[in-house]
């Protein structure tokens, strides 16, 4: 499976690569909806802050998370919330383009009703999301799929709660399987504490994050803090 690495200077430099590809692969695919799932986390908080400054087709554009907390909207641990606050507040897209996590219910229920609606919005018993963006925490994992906990493991459904030893708590997350559908995933990956895990991390299996791939491209888009062990 092919990746394209791609380091550039800085997390601002991230987020306007991370634009630059959504543009081109808005372009080359004209007309329909075009379904993002979002990466929570600190990293794209300025992507999305830039996207709801750009001039894109929004009327095409559909909203997911490929994880979520499992807290109300509004709380400040919701990858909703910080999304809602860097480009959903200027942009007041019509609810049926944006597609949250109804995290504030039991877990299990909410990765229930989040793969039902997952089905509704494919029209599918998979998804395949145009663009996948992800993160990488410092232990390899990405979306909330941690190394050594149940979903790792989970084939049979795209959405799951998932249970995180260190946090003591469930996590809402898309399973490999839905986020290997893709047809590109873009990990944004930013700060020099990610840069101890990413040579292994790109050249073995060992962590969650080396796990992820699109069906057409796999970008791993590296600030140079990040980047800095590898060879
Ligand atoms: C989350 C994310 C998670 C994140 C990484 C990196 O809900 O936190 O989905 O996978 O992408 O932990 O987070 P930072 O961007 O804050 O370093």
């Amino acid at each position: 499976m092919k990746r394209d690495i791609q380091v550039v200077q800085d997390l601002e430099a991230v987020a306007r690569g991370a634009l630059t590809q959504l543009r081109r692969l808005l372009d080359s695919s004209p007309e329909g909806p075009f379904r993002i799932a979002l990466s929570g986390g600190s990293t794209p908080r300025r992507l999305y802050e830039l996207m709801a400054e750009a001039s894109l087709p929004w009327e095409r554009i559909h909203l997911f998370w490929g994880d979520e907390r499992c807290v109300p909207p509004d709380h400040k641990d919701s990858n909703y919330r910080m999304t809602r606050e860097a480009m959903l507040d200027r942009l007041k897209l019509p609810d049926a383009q944006v597609h949250r996590w109804q995290a504030e219910l039991d877990p299990d229920e909410a990765a229930r009703l989040y793969d039902k609606t997952l089905k509704t919005e494919f029209g599918a018993d998979w998804p395949q999301f145009d663009l996948m963006w992800l993160g990488m925490g410092e232990d390899g994992h990405t979306a909330s799929l941690f190394p050594g906990s149940p979903a790792l493991e989970r084939t049979d459904v795209a959405a799951v709660a998932n249970y995180i030893e260190k946090f003591e708590n469930h996590r809402l997350t898309l399973t490999f399987p839905a986020i290997n559908a893709s047809r590109h995933v873009a990990l944004l990956i930013s700060g020099a504490g990610k840069a101890p895990v990413l040579p292994e991390a790109l050249h073995s299996d060992h962590y969650p994050v080396s796990r992820v791939h699109g069906t057409s491209s796999t970008l791993f888009l590296l600030d140079q803090a990040a980047a800095a062990q590898l060879g």
